[in-house]
């Protein structure tokens, strides 16, 4: 068993490797190549098979939409709380994306940031040498220079965006994504983008000082009495039954609703008995939020951005990465939409507005009983076909070194799962640590086995859930934690598409 400092040694050795590998030549990614099975070659960002699967989504003619997006570091007012923190275009979250599906995107990332940084796609079906992970599929954009990113979106949905880089995103560094189905017009009145958030940067500490005292062993139970208390000042024991336990390894002093603390929320105003389209994008590193419309139920019609078969719903239980999109008749008054820091003591808020009249102060998610997204049914059948390859994912963790692996190894010990063109794929993600983990697949739609198409999963402790997808976007793909801090702990393996070599 390594001691505090070994871990924080080998995060170093880590930050050393992926500099190295970013200063050489990414088509020869080491971790790739070492680890290809004998007979085989790894399939690349830079492949031929990686231009081949985008030319196929592009469409002859598709319009290109281009954006510009700045990360900088800006004072943000987070409603009476003004911080010093990292952020897109001076905005927290940063600016909204939006797009019609069929269309391609191009945008053009200026990094003036004292820090590397870089720009993951969450949960679109990409081509893999834009999918924005340093070290694997680009370099990292240095400090002053830029990035244009550029790829085919053929698929409608509600998708966001953040670095892959160290726990920037804990910091202000995030924004919705969303792709528009032309189909659509017509099911709803008006719209609202929800993004949820955990937020401590800026308030005396940031994300680093927070990781460091985990790394030393000041994580886990103990570290509820070591800081940051809630807003309300509640004692903090962050365990909720619903996630089996611990729900989380971070105390956070705000929880933001677009941007806003709980005290100063966001209004919408909207007429009364119109239908409304809720998307609601968690983009917090170590916090579920649960989700509820006061004087209102929700009918929740799409999970990760996918069309489910509808439900209606008191609540919604939405984890790190996770998203949904929910419809609801607007009533005649003021409704809290509330979102509990699950097992937290606290809440987010904002307030829709179809008449005057207040809102209770109290959280109003508390106590309602919400659908897990693991459990949504899907709208068409989902496939049939038998896997041609399972892997075992277990998910492990060590609370005092604060080391979370993937069979037992951090991302830089990797072995990774192979896939060829054309499989069907099952990945058995086995939780074997005493909390939950939100596990995010990048560049597919898995099919949650029992449940729907998702690009990201919540797994329970000494749960196992297997998700399946076809290998169809070749390249290397990340599987990980979208807990920042179990990510930035080793939480992440990967998906390599191999090819086997002729004979
Ligand atoms: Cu939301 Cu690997 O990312
Ligand atoms: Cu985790």
């Amino acid at each position: 068993m390594e001691s505090g400092n070994d871990s924080a040694r080998r995060i170093g050795r880590r930050q050393f490797l992926i500099a190295t590998i970013g200063s050489a030549a990414l088509a020869s990614c080491a971790r790739g190549d070492r680890a290809s099975p004998s007979g085989t070659t790894v399939i690349t960002p830079s492949a031929s098979e990686v231009i081949e699967a985008e030319r196929l989504r592009r469409r002859n003619g598709a319009r290109i939409r281009d954006f510009e997006l700045r990360a900088t570091t800006s004072e943000i007012d987070l409603g009476g709380i003004v911080v010093t923190t990292w952020a897109y275009d001076n905005l927290v979250p940063g600016p909204l994306l939006r797009m019609q599906a069929g269309e391609v995107a191009s945008v053009r990332v200026t990094n003036e940031l004292s820090d590397p940084t870089s720009v993951h796609w969450h949960g679109l079906v990409l081509r893999n040498d834009m999918d924005g992970v340093p070290g694997v599929t680009q370099h990292e954009i240095e400090p002053g220079q830029r990035f244009e990113y550029e790829f085919a979106v053929p698929e409608a949905g509600t998708y966001w965006f953040h670095p892959h880089s160290g726990l920037q995103l804990d910091r202000g560094l995030y924004g919705a994504f969303i792709v528009d189905d032309p189909d659509d017009l017509g099911a709803y009145d008006d719209e609202w983008v929800v993004v949820l958030d955990d937020w401590l940067d800026g308030t005396g500490t940031t994300p680093e000082t927070v990781f460091a005292a985990l790394a030393q062993g000041m994580g886990g139970q103990g570290m509820g009495g070591h800081g940051m208390g809630g807003e309300d000042g509640a004692p903090m024991t962050r365990s909720s039954p619903l996630l089996g336990g611990d729900a989380g390894d971070v105390d956070y002093p705000y929880y933001l609703l677009n941007g806003r603390v709980t005290t100063a929320p966001e209004e919408r105003s909207i007429r009364r008995g119109s239908r409304l389209r809720l998307r609601v994008i968690n983009a917090a590193s170590d916090t579920a939020f649960r989700v509820a419309l006061q004087g209102h139920r929700l009918r929740v019609t799409h999970n990760d951005g996918r069309p489910i078969r509808p439900v209606d719903v008191e609540a919604v239980l939405v984890g790190m990465g996770e998203r949904f999109d929910a419809l609801v008749e607007v009533g005649d008054g003021a409704f809290a939409l509330d979102a509990s820091a699950e097992g937290k003591g606290s809440f987010a808020r904002g307030v829709l507005r179809s008449s005057d009249g207040d809102v209770p102060v109290s959280d109003q998610a508390q106590g309602r009983e919400p659908i897990l997204l693991a459990r949504t049914m899907p709208l068409a059948p989902t496939s049939v076909r038998e896997p041609d390859r399972v892997f075992t994912a277990l998910l492990g963790g060590d609370m005092m070194d604060y080391v979370w692996t993937i069979n037992g190894r951090r991302f830089e010990d990797t072995e990774p799962f192979n896939v060829e063109i054309g499989e069907r794929v099952r990945l058995r993600l086995r939780n074997r640590s005493m909390m939950w983990h939100p596990m995010h697949l990048h560049g597919h739609v898995f099919d949650v086995r029992g449940g729907s198409a998702k690009d990201t999963v919540a797994v329970l402790p000494s749960e196992t859930v297997d998700i399946d997808f076809d290998a169809d976007n070749p390249g290397q793909w990340m599987l990980h934690c979208h807990n920042g801090y179990h990510l930035e702990g080793g939480m992440m393996g990967q998906v390599n598409y191999v090819r086997a070599k002729r004979p």
